[in-house]
């Protein structure tokens, strides 16, 4: 084994032989393209319209169906069940430019929303590449989402469009009545009723021509919903420029090359399954994997050895799952395509790391950081760098990270304070949806604020320490307390509570809910249970407290604010802190 490894494990660092990689990384000479790297350098890097415009969707598609690219395989779509279906170029071209045909028809504005409420499905990909080539703001949205989580988004946006399916659509309808400016919702399938659009139909009849819209550079391309830790969650919009960051974020770390099969795991409702499962990819013209159904690990190592998958970019909590599942599982496969391994959206453990490089034949997971509001992968760990196992890796060149304390200053190495970014980069979200007063939060001392804590070590790389605030994440999904304390107390039992993110071995974190029992309702195993139904149907399958307990009071500020940080000291046995704003 150690004889043809690659990379080897030396103390608590994996050394990369660069002579030994199986392809020669893209990013050559990281610590030189620091000093000299400008982004207008990577704006070579994508094609764009006379008089600066540009569009993010034709750089994905168009401009490899007009070149050598048209017929190679843009995507698998493997349905998870056996069945797979491939699109070249040429053909995700034709129908993109339908779907944007179909927006033409039923008259849909510049920049209007349209959102997409889909499992992942080849009219997914096409509908929402479509809508951004159109013009329109593209947002995917989860399809675990419940009623609740549909409503809040649609409403916030304004969308005047919704795709969805026939067996998706019903929780649409529960909160239909309430989205007054959702004009148009276009069905995927058979089930589809008088006042409602056939895709099929629409797009059988849409003509195959479509010249993508030149749109400026700051014009919106998708926007997503996010959590923070007050309120609901907010619309992270970005630009059709992204996409320079998204190519060369895709080229120099996933270090895509021309041969190469690639396999995002995300869902588009996740930032990680827009950028890297979907436009980062394509805008490199790389073949890329979308894998149907649930996660399961049989289903996982069957599809990298049924596609020859050479790169594999995934969560941290799908790792652990694996982990769990024992080595013998992925030995029954041949998993020898694989060349590289990317992880995002958690800490990934150094025992990942290490255990990658156990079952894959020595490849280690290379850790990336980022958000759904920085666009793009802004730290990470590069093909041709040395690995430190638990380590988020070093900033992108162009990218400048700092950690620093309350009042800006920046702090030496080794300690521990805000994880901050220089402002400036081409992939940052340009709003948060219709609330300029929230975009502004993350602005201070000349700094963005990632809501991150991290430290950085004597060679530069930096390690995530946790959130500054009470964003919970599970299963590298983020979710904030307020969505589902606000979910709760719709619960006829409920009257108050209170929602942290408990530390747990698999996922990262569980939500854990504190609640105040409403009068007349006693505490019982079923009543628990309803409860937790309730979040998971309403909100989304992901958001629900996997653990419910029942107090008499809960901590509060005398203005009437829930102090979590009080219930997750009592939760972790950690010292509760300052408690002069305390109630009583
Ligand atoms: C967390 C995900 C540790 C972090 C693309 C960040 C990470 C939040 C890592 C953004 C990592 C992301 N190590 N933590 N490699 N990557 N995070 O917007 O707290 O869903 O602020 O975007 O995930 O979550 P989001």
């Amino acid at each position: 084994m150690v004889e043809k490894s690659t990379e080897l494990i030396h103390g608590q660092v994996v050394r990369k032989d660069p002579a030994r990689l199986r392809l020669t990384p893209n990013l050559q000479d990281f610590e030189g393209l620091r000093k000299t790297f400008k982004w207008s350098d990577a704006d070579k890097m994508v094609e764009w319209f006379p008089g600066g415009k540009i569009n993010a969707a034709y750089n994905c598609i168009d401009r490899h169906a007009k070149g050598k690219r048209k017929d190679k395989i843009a995507l698998i779509y493997d349905d998870g069940e056996g069945n797979a279906q491939t699109f070249t170029f040429g053909q995700l071209q034709v129908l993109t430019n339908k779907f944007a045909n179909v927006m033409k028809k039923f008259n849909i504005k510049r920049q209007d929303r349209v959102f997409f409420f889909l499992s992942r499905s080849p009219e997914l990909y096409a509908g929402f590449v479509g809508a951004i080539k159109y013009g329109a703001i593209a947002s995917p949205m989860f399809p675990a989402f419940g009623p609740d989580a549909i409503r809040d988004r649609l409403l916030d946006s304004g969308a005047v469009c919704l795709v969805t399916d026939s067996a998706l659509k019903k929780r649409v309808y529960e909160v239909k009545s309430q989205l007054p400016e959702l004009k148009h919702i276009i069905i995927v399938g058979k089930d589809v009723a008088e006042n409602e659009i056939s895709w099929e139909k629409e797009m059988a009849d849409a003509s195959d021509e479509f010249d993508a819209t030149p749109m400026d550079p700051e014009e919106f391309s998708y926007m997503l919903y996010t959590s923070g830790t007050t309120g609901k969650p907010k619309g992270v919009v970005h630009a059709h420029k992204d996409i320079v960051q998204m190519h060369l974020s895709t080229y120099w770390v996933l270090d895509v090359h021309e041969e190469d099969v690639y396999w995002c795991t995300a869902d588009l409702g996740w930032v990680t399954g827009v950028v890297y499962g979907c436009l980062g990819p394509w805008s490199n013209g790389v073949t890329q994997v979308g894998l149907g159904g649930r996660f399961d690990p049989e289903r996982w190592y069957k599809t990298i050895q049924t596609h020859k998958i050479t790169i594999w970019y995934t969560a941290p909590t799908a790792v652990r799952m694996l982990m769990a599942k024992g080595d013998d599982l992925p030995m029954k496969y041949d998993l020898s395509s694989l060349r590289a391994l990317y992880s995002v959206g958690e800490p990934l453990n150094p025992e990942g790391v290490k255990w990658a490089m156990d079952v894959f034949d020595v490849k280690p997971f290379h850790d990336t950081w980022w958000q759904t509001e920085t666009g793009s992968i802004l730290i990470t760990n590069f093909p041709e760098m040395d690995i430190k196992p638990g380590s988020m890796g070093k900033p992108l060149p162009g990218v400048e990270a700092a950690i620093v304390d309350e009042a800006g200053n920046i702090l030496e190495q080794g300690e521990e304070g805000s994880l901050v970014l220089r402002p400036g980069w081409p992939s940052m979200m340009r709003q948060i949806w219709k609330n300029p007063a929230k975009y502004n939060e993350y602005f201070r001392n000349g700094w963005y604020y990632t809501g991150d804590t991290a430290q950085i070590d004597k060679d530069g790389y930096f390690w995530y320490v946790g959130r500054a605030d009470d964003v919970i994440k599970t299963a590298g999904e983020r979710v904030g307390p307020f969505e589902v304390e606000s979910a709760l107390i719709e619960h006829p039992a409920v009257a108050e509570a209170g929602v942290i993110g408990k530390p747990d071995e698999l996922r990262g974190n569980i939500i854990k809910a504190f609640i105040v029992l409403s009068p007349g309702f006693s505490e019982s195993p079923q009543l628990k249970e309803d409860i937790q139904k309730f979040v998971k149907t309403r909100l989304a399958g992901h958001a629900y407290p996997r653990e419910v307990e029942i107090v008499k009071t809960l901590p509060k500020t005398r203005s009437g604010k829930i102090m979590r940080r009080m219930l997750r000291a009592k939760e972790l046995g950690l010292p509760i802190g300052d408690t002069s704003t305390l109630e009583d």
